[in-house]
């Protein structure tokens, strides 16, 4: 996720360019730059950190177009190489780019064999090239013949010296809008900037193109036949538009994890197999041990994992809270393997846990949602989610994007260890279906309704066996975090050995019972929970009517490979905290004394 803006017309200032690029700093912030034509020349101005820091570096002059970038690094760390905008050889063709490049090292390897030079390390540099390449004097062709060649997904914002009269912008699975005003038109990743202009947006859809001039647009398809579009009428304000028309950036978030999956997917799988470049120089079949670490969500993240691969493979996982672990005087033996799991790669205890296992010279691999993060930098390997910026403090489509790469890495372990056998290829096509799959789930979920009946409970017991005991234990989490509710998670199976005492008719469950190889199990566990009068609500899998008749609110989810079942149960356990948070009256954007980054012991 990363912030586009693009304006041509009669005459603006640069700063006009900037102010409304900051209305998308909220979707990247580690970076930004600007392309303008001055002089029949483009000039680039780039900058790290906010928006802020560009601005004494751009000129206040009047310009006729210009486009122009916030982002949130994916392909290289942030700095101001690999800050937008992108340009070719001769600095001719100037672009920005939201989205992932898949097959971009194919066509960089092709592009350098024809004499081109690349200087960042970005997948969006060669866009730049290719359409260099394919340049003969007219740029839309060259745009289109080059958006052709793209696997992946992509918003652009093109501007070139040899046609500053037009700027184009192209879509493929990250969204893109265009208004037009009197001064300029404007192009831009999402209707924030166009609003203070016009209510009147136009909405690109997939495979489209669009050539912008100062009086004039015209959008195509990818085969380059004319489309008309019409605009919509927009009644948000500045604000909710922020926030896409969400209440809060929680509801945002969730409602964002079918496009993150995919972009954590992206590039990683090919001919049925997983495809993680950032550790191919690992030795995985070798590793007769896993010691994952981690603190709160990220903790839970690996426990999913741990469940998952010792299914599948007779290995030993452990996984264990940073704060306690940094304090141990263990020495991973040579053959095993050590994941740290951040979304931030900020939390002091996981890089105090990395520093002490880095002093003893213990290799380690970091997944995290944060390019250039201090512990991206102190790992010797960091595979990315790429949900791209979460403002919420609960962690929602970050919790969801880190089991997407645990169940990858873990299904790429499993093929080094020759144990890929049907059962798990069967996980992977799954994988390949979730975007769908969980955009439904979102969709036709009806949370609110049960939430406001739930809300005025001060205590509740989350369960699971199983895989989905880590999804009880993030569920429970979710719900304390932001609606102050004591919630405690629990095995099912282990509820008899204590905490079944608690139960009464004001202590509800709260019971993940998916049809899968424990559910007979779980629903003995939730009769046991009727029987002490405790009211349930339980998640189980579309089909399985028999739970209506013990519990008193049943949410259904649909049918799946039984592995994967915390993803599919994720968007449900984080909208019925999201909606008993909001519907208390909070805000559960900021909860009380959290932080997104716990950079304090
Ligand atoms: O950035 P990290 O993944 O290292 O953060 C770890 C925890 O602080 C974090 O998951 C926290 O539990 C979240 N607020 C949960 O929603």
């Amino acid at each position: 996720m990363c912030g586009i803006v693009g304006l041509i017309g009669k005459g603006f200032e640069t700063k006009q360019v900037l102010n409304l690029l900051k209305k998308l700093e909220y979707r990247g912030y580690d970076s930004a730059g600007i392309a303008y034509i001055k002089d029949k020349e483009i000039v680039i101005k780039k900058s790290v950190g906010s928006i802020d820091k560009l601005i004494p570096k751009v000129k206040p002059i009047k310009i006729n177009a210009a486009i122009s970038h916030t982002r949130w690094a994916t392909h290289g760390i942030p700095n101001t190489i690999n800050a937008h905008p992108h340009t070719d050889c001769k600095n001719k063709i100037a672009l920005v780019h939201n989205g992932i490049i898949e097959n971009f090292e194919e066509i960089k390897e092709t592009l350098k064999n024809k004499g081109h030079e690349f200087k960042s390390e970005t997948d969006s540099e060669v866009i730049a090239h290719l359409i260099e390449e394919n340049y003969k004097g007219d740029l839309k062709e060259a745009v289109l013949k080059s958006v052709n060649l793209l696997k992946g997904s992509f918003a652009l914002a093109i501007l070139s010296s040899e046609e500053p009269e037009r700027i184009i912008g192209v879509r493929k699975g990250s969204p893109l809008v265009f208004g037009l005003s009197d001064d300029f038109n404007i192009l831009a990743s999402d209707i924030t900037p166009i609003l203070k202009y016009t209510k009147q947006v136009y909405f690109m859809d997939d495979k489209e193109v669009v050539i912008l001039s100062k009086n004039d647009f015209e959008v195509l398809d990818f085969e380059g036949n004319a489309i008309k579009r019409e605009p919509q009428k927009i009644s948000w304000n500045e604000e909710s538009a922020e926030k896409q028309g969400f209440k809060h950036f929680m509801l945002k978030e969730i409602y964002e994890e079918p496009e993150t999956i995919k972009n954590a997917l992206a590039g990683r799988i090919s001919n049925n197999e997983v495809y993680l470049k950032e550790i191919k120089d690992l030795n995985l079949g070798d590793i007769d041990k896993i010691k994952v670490i981690a603190c709160g969500t990220s903790y839970n993240a690996g426990l999913v994992f741990k469940y998952f691969l010792e299914k599948h493979l007779n290995i030993d996982i452990d996984v264990e809270f940073a704060s306690e672990f940094r304090y141990k005087k263990i020495s991973p033996s040579e053959k095993s393997l050590v994941i740290a799991i951040s979304q931030s790669g900020e939390t002091a205890d996981t890089l105090e846990s990395i520093r002490m296992l880095k002093d003893k010279g213990i290799k380690v691999i970091a997944v995290s949602n944060v390019v250039g993060s201090t512990i991206s930098r102190e790992s010797d390997v960091t595979i990315y989610i790429n949900a791209g910026p979460e403002i919420g403090v609960a962690a929602t489509k970050t919790y969801v994007n880190q089991l997407i790469v645990l169940y990858l890495l873990a299904l790429e372990i499993l093929r080094k260890k020759n144990a890929f056998d049907k059962g798990v290829k069967e996980v992977l096509k799954s994988l390949i279906e979730l975007p769908e799959i969980i955009k439904k789930i979102i969709e036709r979920s009806n949370i609110k309704p049960l939430a406001k009946k739930y809300k005025k409970y001060h205590h509740f017991m989350y369960i699971g066996r199983g895989i989905n005991y880590p999804s009880a234990l993030e569920g429970a989490l979710k719900l304390k975090e932001i609606s102050y509710i004591n919630a405690n998670a629990y095995p099912a199976g282990e509820l008899k050995h204590g905490a079944i005492a608690l139960l009464n008719r004001k202590f509800p469950i709260f019971a993940i019972a998916p049809k899968d190889k424990f559910y007979s199990k779980m629903k003995s566990n939730i009769e046991e929970c009727k029987a002490r009068n405790a009211k349930i609500v339980a998640i189980t899998s579309e089909g399985n009517k028999e739970l209506e008749k013990i519990c008193d609110d049943v949410i259904y989810v649909p049918k799946a490979n039984e592995d994967i079942y915390p993803i599919i149960i994720s968007p449900i356990i984080q909208l019925f905290a999201y909606y008993i948070s909001s519907t208390r009256g909070y805000n559960p954007d900021k909860p009380r004394n959290l932080a997104k980054s716990v950079t304090v012991e």
